[in-house]
């Protein structure tokens, strides 16, 4: 991806730079085009690039799988309407089976998603490194650090677009309690029990559950890691917010950009970051002190000409959890009112 070729660019010119220049001043550094697009991981990324590629390559079949995802929505609303009709029900049934295991299918891959993520940060964080020179040294987890939340981004859009999910989910649900208090025994309970279903419901009920289980996740390896520093992760974090920022408001760079998808993937890994930053930040990315430029990359999110810019506007709006605090300068608010 073009975009790469950039922001792994820019990874190393801030590795080199950022010792002694803040990222702000990195804007106005020189513009050189290093080839990077084929950033292979290095012999010591190898274990971790190996697990989380694995996982990688079936996020394309999960997003198309999402994507066609149609729902049950006339065979449930004809069996709700007639239910002394047993025909119509078992249709209803048979349509929504089929569709729930879709839905544990993608429950499962946020699980090992989770994962993933965990082993990208452990590597990214390790020790005796500073956040930047792991950006620096680990290149090709960084790619897959962003990827991960591309897909994550792209995720939640579709399932938020799409209410079939969770009318199906609940018709699911519903026609096996009902089916319980009958004593009816059901194979499908197999597919999916009772633990799993109240699980998967929790995970659907979420707006943006990808992104919701990834800060759940990153959350968790901050807390439990006492050892190491909170800002160790944060920076990590912020400094991909920065990346992209720049990469979306220069010019020179985006001038590079050859298709729509490119930027839209800027847009999401920023957007992405950003709220990870703020659910693991003790203060957030609203705050005066956060390492994220949050003026800047608003704006130059509603600069993009994108059909996606609303969604990721309420992705910030929504999904973050201190844009209310009264630490949020106004002027903050109202970019995103
Ligand atoms: C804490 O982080 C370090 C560095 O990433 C890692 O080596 C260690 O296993 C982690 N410990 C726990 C309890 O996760
Ligand atoms: C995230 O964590 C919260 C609090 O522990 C929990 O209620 C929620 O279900 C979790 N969401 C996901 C998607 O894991």
């Amino acid at each position: 991806m073009v975009c790469w070729s950039v922001v792994v660019w820019c990874l190393r010119l801030m590795g080199n730079l950022l010792k002694v220049l803040a990222c702000s001043e990195l804007e106005h550094g020189p513009i050189v085009f290093l080839d990077f697009e084929h950033a292979q991981p290095t012999e010591a990324e190898t274990a971790v690039w190996n697990q989380v590629s694995a996982v990688l390559e079936e996020a394309h079949g999960i997003l198309a799988e999402l994507q066609s995802y149609n729902g049950a929505g006339q065979e449930i609303r004809e069996a709700i309407q007639n239910p002394g009709d047993l025909q119509l029900q078992e249709k209803a049934w048979n349509a929504v089976c089929p569709l729930v295991a879709k839905l544990k299918r993608f429950y499962e891959f946020s699980l090992r998603l989770e994962n993933a993520l965990r082993s990208l940060l452990e590597a990214l964080t390790s020790p005796p490194y500073a956040p930047m020179q792991h950006l620096e040294r680990e290149q090709a987890l960084a790619k897959q650090f962003a990827e991960i939340l591309h897909f994550t981004l792209s995720f939640d859009e579709l399932k938020m677009t799409n209410p079939a999910i969770q009318n199906d989910f609940s018709y699911y649900r519903r026609t096996i309690s009902r089916n319980r208090l009958n004593n009816q025994q059901l194979e499908a309970e197999n597919e999916v029990n009772n633990e799993m279903a109240n699980r998967m419901s929790l995970f659907y009920a979420e707006a943006t559950p990808m992104l919701k289980t990834l800060s759940n996740a990153t959350t968790k390896f901050v807390s439990e890691n006492k050892t190491l520093p909170i800002e160790d992760t944060t920076d990590c974090l912020s400094t991909m917010a920065c990346v992209c920022r720049v990469m979306l408001e220069t010019p020179e760079y985006r001038c590079r950009f050859t298709n729509t998808d490119t930027m839209l993937f800027c847009m999401r890994v920023m957007v992405g970051v950003i709220i990870l930053y703020d659910h693991v930040h003790p203060v957030g990315a609203f705050a005066k002190t956060s390492k994220i430029d949050m003026k800047g990359c608003i704006k130059v999110l509603k600069e993009q000409p994108s059909n996606s810019v609303e969604g990721l506007l309420n992705a910030l709006r929504y999904t973050t959890r201190h844009l209310n605090d009264d630490s949020t300068s106004k002027q903050i608010r109202a970019l995103l009112q």
